[in-house]
């Protein structure tokens, strides 16, 4: 039987096939099974990703996916390819990692797995396990396995898994190396053991990488589960870590009514191991693809059940409700018809990812009132069809004749700007840190008029 083979072979390399395998979650997912000694098919809808993949051309902007890429490219290990039928008929695992973004109803958009169920009927032939990556509505999975099961020939064997990711973009190379855990939920033991099996060159640190990505010798837990138990680790964690900035939000927002400095509390809560100050900064607000959208389906899941989930939805509502604080802010110091310099349009540092980016709710805001609005981002790019919003190249021309700055994404270039320059080049001396890089007792910063955030 399989597992016996599996012992008396030791370490065994499988075919892959990565659908959805441009994406961040797939691209990462596809070079890290490579660099684990598999042999990996990554497909794509999109052909000129695909075949800028094939030249060391990333479609995402991540640390250290460049070199890594190029590294797995000169291996011979992956290939990509548009056509997900005939990867899947080479594979022994199917990762499915395709996009299941929020419609504007509130609604998940299932149509890319539909796509992929149709992939599957089309293509499975002998046994193969079908690894679910994308955060899927758990109820969603039921609904593919009846649906395989309804169209499969007689005789077709398959096993569905959940092995959610908790990669973070801008650190997703470096998260997939050294993971806080593995989790894998599946309904059965064969299952299970073949993606251990898959995941062991990883745990046993047996990994082809480039030099410059760093591998911790922490020993991985694996968390094994049923399947909606899985997917509950994956939803539940999203909305934990959602909370706590929504919390923290909200006590800073308090902070600044009595005078009392946010980062002081963060310090004097996180001493208590109980609490933790990680993941406890005060913001615009928690943007990109993953938080709201679990929240999302938190909720979607709890009107499903006629369960109503109330706290998901406060924190939600908390989150909406932090850009309006903001823009409040500024309409209260800057006069309408004045400049407005937005540094950041990431929804954080280190990705040029503007998906659910409070910066970019901001722009629309500001501009929509009357202001004149310049922007810079390191990486990040965003257009408007108006003539009041205009993006910079250059950091210091997106500050000259500004009335105030506002500071939306903690990039490093941010932090070691040169305040005299900013100084002299502002019209009025207007800072909103909305990420509080600076230390308002800072010599320098007590030249302008400066705004943190809960201080
Ligand atoms: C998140 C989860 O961290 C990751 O495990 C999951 O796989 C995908 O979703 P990501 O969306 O990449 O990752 O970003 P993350 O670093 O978690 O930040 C999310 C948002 O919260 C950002 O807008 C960030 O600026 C904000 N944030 C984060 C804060 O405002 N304060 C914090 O202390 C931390």
């Amino acid at each position: 039987c399989y597992l016996d083979y599996i012992k008396f072979i030791g370490v065994i390399f499988m075919k892959i096939s990565v659908i959805g395998g441009a994406g961040y979650v797939g691209l990462i997912t596809a070079l890290g099974a490579s660099s684990m000694g598999h042999e990996v098919i990554s497909t794509d809808i999109d052909e000129k990703k695909v075949q800028n993949l094939k030249i060391n051309v990333s479609p995402i902007y991540e640390e250290n996916l460049d070199s890594l890429l190029e590294f797995c490219n000169s291996k011979n290990k992956i290939s990509f390819t548009s056509n997900s039928n005939e990867a899947i008929k080479e594979s022994d695992l199917v990762i499915i990692s395709v996009g299941t973004p929020t419609k504007i109803n509130g609604e998940i958009d299932l149509s890319q797995v539909e796509m992929v169920t149709k992939y599957l009927i089309n293509s499975i032939k002998n046994y193969t396990l079908i690894v679910i990556k994308s955060t899927l509505p758990i109820t969603a999975v039921n609904v593919m396995k009846k649906e395989l099961d309804s169209k499969f020939e007689s005789g077709v064997d398959y096993d569905i898994i959940s092995n959610p990711e908790f990669l973070r973009e801008g650190r997703a190379v470096h998260d997939f190396y050294n993971p806080d855990r593995i989790v894998i939920g599946g309904d059965s033991n064969k299952s299970i053991n073949i993606l251990k099996e898959f995941y062991m060159p990883l745990i046993n640190r047996d990994l082809n990488i480039p030099n410059n990505i760093f591998v911790s010798d922490k020993k991985i837990p694996i968390v094994e589960t049923n399947l909606p138990s899985a997917q509950m680790i994956k939803y539940g964690s999203n909305a934990f870590l959602a909370n706590k900035i929504s919390f923290i939000n909200e006590i800073a927002q308090i902070c600044e009514s009595v005078d009392a400095d946010v980062n002081d509390v963060i310090f004097g809560m996180g001493i208590d191991p109980r609490i933790g100050k990680n993941y406890m900064q005060p913001g615009p607000g928690f943007g990109g693809p993953c938080l709201e959208k679990d929240l999302t389906a938190l909720v979607e899941l709890g009107n499903h059940f006629e369960l109503e989930a109330t706290f998901m939805k406060a924190i939600l509502e908390r989150n909406e409700r932090q850009v309006e604080l903001i823009f409040k802010k500024i309409t209260n110091e800057v006069e309408v018809n004045s400049e407005i310099t937005i540094l950041g349009l990431s929804f954080k540092a280190d990705t040029d990812d503007i998906r659910n980016s409070a910066s970019i709710k901001l722009i629309n805001l500001l501009v929509e009132k009357g202001y004149k609005v310049k922007s810079y981002d390191p990486k990040a790019k965003y257009t408007l069809n108006n003539q009041k919003y205009t993006q910079y190249n250059q950091i210091y021309a997106s500050i000259e004749s500004s009335n105030c700055i506002v500071i939306m994404t903690e990039w490093d270039e941010f932090k070691n700007i040169d305040l005299n320059k900013v100084y002299e080049l502002m019209d009025t001396k207007i800072i909103l840190d909305m990420r509080n890089l600076f230390d308002k007792n800072n010599d320098l910063i007590n030249n302008f008029n400066y705004f943190g955030i809960g201080n």
